[in-house]
Formats: C-alpha cells, structure tokens, sequence
C-alpha cells in the first residue's frame, strides 16, 4: 500500500470545504485527519462520494451528516465525561429515535461511512479489515450490523463468497446497503441476500453453516453483548473467518453496554467459545492504553476469532 498521504479529489475537496464552512471549529481536526489519508484510501473516498451523488445527496447534505455524528458525539462524551457511564443502557431508550427514525439513520449512516475516510482510528480499523478479510475460501459470509454497507460491499467484490447474508435492525441501514451494493457489485446480484431484524431474533440460521461472520461496531449498540458472541460462536464453521469490533470508553447517542478496557471484551470473547487470533487495539491518539484505561479515553478494538474446538 502506498502511504503517501494524498491530496483529494474533487468530490472529497468541495466535502471537506463544505464541512469546515459549516463548522470552522472542525479545521485542526480535519487537517490532521486527512495527513493519514493514503492514495487507495484517497481514491475509494472519492468512488464512494460519486456513490452517493447517484443517490441524490448533495455535497451540503452530507456534510451535514458527517457534522452531526461529530456534533452527537462530542455531546456524548460531555455526558460521558461527567456522569462516568453512557446516557442509555437499554435498547428501548435508542430504539425509536435511532434505529427507527428513517431520516436520522439515513444521516447517521452516511456520516459513519464518511468517519470511516476521515477518523484515523475508523481508518485503521478499515485498514486491519482489508488486510485480515480471507480472499479465497468461498462459501457463506454473514454480516451483522452492516449499516452503512460498506464493509459488506468490501468483502462481495474481494471475499470470494459464494453467498452473503446480511442482518440489521434498521430498514434505512437496509436500504443504505443494498443501495452500495447495487452500485458497487452489479454483477453479484443474487448472491447476498439482506433481511431486516433483529440479530437476536434470526434463529433460523443453521448452526455451524458460516464461513465468514463480520460485525463491525454492534457489540456496544447491545444489552446482551455475550448472546451475540455466543450465537455466532455456534453459528460458524469450525475454521470460519470471524472479524468483530467494537469500543471501549466511546460515547455515542446509541452506545448502551459500556466496556472500561479491552480486557473484558477479550474475557468475554473467551467465555463466548471464542479465541483472539489477530487484535488491533487503538488507544485515543496520543495515549497508552494505560492511559486510556485511567483516564477513561476511547480505544477502538477490532478482532480476528477463531472458534474454540470443542
Ligand atoms: C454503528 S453501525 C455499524 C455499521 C458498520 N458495521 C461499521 O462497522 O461501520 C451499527 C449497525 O448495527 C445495527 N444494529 C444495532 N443493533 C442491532 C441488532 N440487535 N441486530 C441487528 N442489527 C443491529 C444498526 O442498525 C446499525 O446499522
């Protein structure tokens, strides 16, 4: 991979101009941000934003999107900085004015999958996917949570599945992903399969059927983290590709199972009947992960796992 950083494209100029119009406060953030961007990355942003103008989102409209996962987020960590814990711990408290509300998720959606280019710790989890994601193995890939789509729509073109089936709660999240889909993978029509509901209530699956199961950023948007490790503990073939991430110490408006460090991830991953195989752990830029663990700062978690044999 290149790692020059990259002078961007048109698309991705008039965005980040629009967004500092927007919020002038955001330059020094933005300007670091964009030194970590490599030319791949540089040129996928762009494919990404001419995606979007297909959909009809302007250029404003999505700067709006990405300021209001910037603005949500810094009002989390303020309520997070004060009162020690997330805002909400049930998925009822988030369900209606989250998952629920079509325009909000819409936003939301859009604004992650543009963090994804802009983060750096959104960056190098994108980056550990690419590099981890098998190329060769074929059979049945099972994503949680896609969201955005754009890990799925990453692992149809380069993955070499057979078939893909994808799980989310929010229909406007199923929409965002087939839209990506259909726009980045034409010719895979037929072979991916997306059904809105509740993962917890997908149990329809066939145990021990997958050969890939990917959940970006779910585990911390559940009450019951452990069932979810559990199912897909017993839902993966014995040497099935798992790939889970998830935060610690990161606010978020639908954030609600807050984890204090990247130990008791790990401690539940293993009681799950999982084992870590590769792990990339992000501390807040500038800290250890002691550091983080004391003064209560994010770290970003990304893992490959293994099922425990039996
Ligand atoms: C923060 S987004 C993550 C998007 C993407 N996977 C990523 O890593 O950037 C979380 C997604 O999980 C979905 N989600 C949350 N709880 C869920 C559940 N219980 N079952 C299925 N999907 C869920 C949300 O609707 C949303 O699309």
């Amino acid at each position: 991979m290149d790692s020059t950083p990259a002078p961007l494209l048109p698309r991705a100029a008039d965005l980040v101009r629009r967004v500092l119009d927007q919020n002038p406060m955001h330059r020094g953030f933005m300007e670091r941000a964009l030194a970590h961007l490599q030319v791949d990355e540089r040129d996928r942003l762009e494919t990404y934003l001419e995606f979007t103008a297909t959909r009809g989102v302007t250029p404003d409209y999505l700067a709006e999107c990405y300021l209001i996962v910037v603005g949500d987020t810094l009002r989390e960590q303020i309520f997070f900085n004060r009162n020690d814990r997330y805002r909400h711990s049930r998925y009822a408290e988030v369900a209606a004015d989250v998952y629920h509300d079509a325009d909000y998720m819409h936003q939301y959606m859009y604004g992650l999958a543009i963090t994804a280019f802009l983060w750096p710790n959104h960056l190098e989890m994108a980056r550990f996917f690419r590099r981890v994601l098998p190329r060769d193995r074929g059979g049945a890939y099972l994503e949680i949570g896609p969201g955005h789509g754009y890990y799925l729509m990453n692992a149809v073109v380069s993955g070499g599945y057979d078939s893909a089936l994808a799980i989310d709660i929010s229909a406007a999240s199923i929409a965002q992903t087939r839209a990506v889909l259909e726009h980045f993978c034409p010719d895979h029509a037929g072979r991916y399969r997306l059904e809105q509901k509740d993962f917890f209530d997908a149990t329809d699956l066939v145990p021990a059927s997958m050969d890939a199961i990917v959940m970006g950023e779910v585990l911390e948007h559940v009450e019951r983290p452990d069932v979810f490790l559990r199912r897909i503990a017993e839902l993966a073939k014995p040497d099935a590709f798992i790939f889970v991430t998830t935060c610690v110490n990161a606010p978020a408006i639908d954030h609600i199972f807050l984890w204090r460090a990247p130990e008791e991830v790990e401690a539940l991953i293993g009681e799950c009947g999982l084992d870590v195989v590769d792990a990339l752990r992000m501390p807040y830029e500038g800290k250890t992960l002691a550091e983080c663990r004391t003064e209560r700062l994010a770290v970003n978690v990304a893992y490959v796992l293994r099922k425990r044999a039996a």
